[in-house]
This record gives C-alpha cells, sequence and structure tokens, in this order.
C-alpha cells in the first residue's frame, strides 16, 4: 500500500540532543500557516499505550532487556500508525514524524547490538509497510551530540540557548546517560542507513544556527508538496 497516495509522510531523525523537536514544530507551524493539514507526531509516544511505554523505556530504574525494549518500540510504534498516522495520511495530511521505525534500527539494532534481522522484523510490523517518503537527518558531529546530550541544552528559534524544551521526569533519561561509545554507534547507523537509501534520507548538518537548519528543512519538506495549500489563505487548524 502506497501511504502516501493522498498524505505526505516525513520523518525527523538524529541522535539525542539534535535537535529534532525544535526543527519538527518549526516546520509544522509554517506548513500549518501556509494552510497544509498538518499532524506531527514524537515517537514513543502520541496514543495512550505509548505514552505508558514511553514512561518505561525513559526510566533509568525500569528493568528491560535490549530485546524487550525493542518490542516496547515497536508496540508503541503499531499503536501509533494505526490509530494516527495512517488515517491521517488516509485524510490528505503532511505528517511529521519526529522519530520514527528509522530510531530503533539506529538505537536497538547499531548501538544496543541487536540483529539486523530482529529489528528488521519488529519495524515490519509495527509499520505495517507505512514508510516516510523522505527523511531528514539531523546529522552532527559526535562532539556536538555528546556536548548537548550531557548539557541537556536546546535552543530557542534563534539559536539561543535556554533550558531543556521538554523537560524529562527526573529518572527519565536512561539513553541521555548512556556515554559517548553508544551515541556514536547511533550516529555511525543513521549515517550507513543514509548511504544505504538516498533517494528515501536527505542529510542535513544539524549543528547550524536553528533558523538556518529550518529553512533548509522547509525546502526540503516543500519541494515534495505539489501545488497549493488546499486553504491557501486559512491557517489549518491541529486535527482533532
Ligand atoms: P526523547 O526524550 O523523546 O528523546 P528525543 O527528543 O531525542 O526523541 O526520548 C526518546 C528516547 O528513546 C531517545 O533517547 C531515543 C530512544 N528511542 C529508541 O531507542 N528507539 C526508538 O525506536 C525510538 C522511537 C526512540
Amino acid at each position: 500500500m502506497d501511504a502516501n497516495a493522498s498524505g505526505l509522510f516525513i520523518s525527523i531523525e538524529g541522535g539525542d540532543g539534535a535537535g529534532k523537536s525544535t526543527q519538527a514544530a518549526l516546520l509544522e507551524r509554517r506548513l500549518r500557516a501556509e494552510g497544509w493539514p498538518v499532524l506531527l507526531t514524537h515517537e514513543p509516544g502520541g496514543v495512550p499505550l505509548g505514552d505508558y511505554i514511553r514512561s518505561w523505556v525513559k526510566s533509568e530504574d525500569a528493568p528491560l532487556t535490549p530485546e524487550a525494549e525493542l518490542l516496547l518500540f515497536a508496540a508503541s510504534r503499531a499503536e501509533l500508525v494505526n490509530r494516527v498516522i495512517r488515517p491521517a495520511l488516509a485524510q490528505g495530511a503532511v505528517v511529521i514524524a519526529d522519530r520514527y521505525a528509522d530510531s530503533t534500527t539506529a538505537y536497538q539494532g547499531g548501538a544496543r547490538g541487536l540483529s539486523v534481522k530482529s529489528v528488521r522484523a519488529a519495524n515490519e510490523i509495527a509499520t505495517g509497510g507505512v514508510w516516510p517518503r523522505r527523511t531528514l537527518l539531523l546529522d552532527m558531529p559526535l562532539a556536538e551530540i555528546q556536548r548537548r546530550v550531557q548539557m541537556q541544552f536546546s535552543f530557542d528559534e534563534t539559536g539561543r540557548i535556554e533550558p531543556p524544551a521538554r523537560v524529562d521526569d527526573p529518572g527519565e533519561r536512561r539513553f541521555e546517560l548512556l556515554g559517548s561509545d553508544f551515541h556514536r554507534r547511533v550516529a555511525e547507523a543513521y549515517r550507513r542507513l543514509a548511504k544505504a537509501e538516498p533517494e528515501r534520507w536527505t542529510v542535513l548538518d544539524g549543528a547550524r544556527p536553528v533558523e538556518e537548519v529550518a529553512e533548509d528543512v522547509y525546502a526540503r519538506v516543500r519541494e515534495l508538496l505539489a501545488g497549493p495549500p488546499p486553504n491557501p489563505n486559512k491557517p489549518a487548524p491541529p486535527p482533532a
């Protein structure tokens, strides 16, 4: 099934602290202001089971084997795809996914070391074949990723450093606390994925000022949207 048949599915990927959520929100706001119906998702979460899973997988104390971790992310995604993403695409929305199945390949496959076969099987079940038309990788030097993860900085729209945009509850930093080797493996896995499937992936330098990255992100997505928005003079409301 071509899930993009009526809508457009975009995902944004990258390591912890790469600025995905900031960029996804800026893109959403800009497209919506132009009159495009937009749905923004962020994994894990966005559906009741996903929110429940989110607190477990992010918890520093909750015991979790890599295999269970893989299946929990997959379960969260299966709910999100079937209940939210697929229906939105069928209604013609632009779906912006702040993380999707490639996160599982990079984190549980590349960094945790689970087999390609297991990760592929989990992703196949979770996505049901719904894959983004374009995936934007916010790449940056490992040292920069490390710095951002350690400092828990985030950046506002003008590039100023401000307190974390999404404040994690205390004790919910399982991935942020993993060492530099883990985050290097995540970054390398993403680069390998982008190289293996260049027609889907676009690699962007995420270490540039926020507004520069945002322009780039917008341009790459805008070129995929044919014609004028459905309601050019009427900003689209958030989906119900
Ligand atoms: P989150 O606070 O949402 O981080 P981010 O803003 O970087 O998305 O935490 C989600 C964490 O879960 C993040 O460290 C990446 C990890 N993750 C996986 O390991 N596998 C996955 O499939 C997904 C979606 C996320």
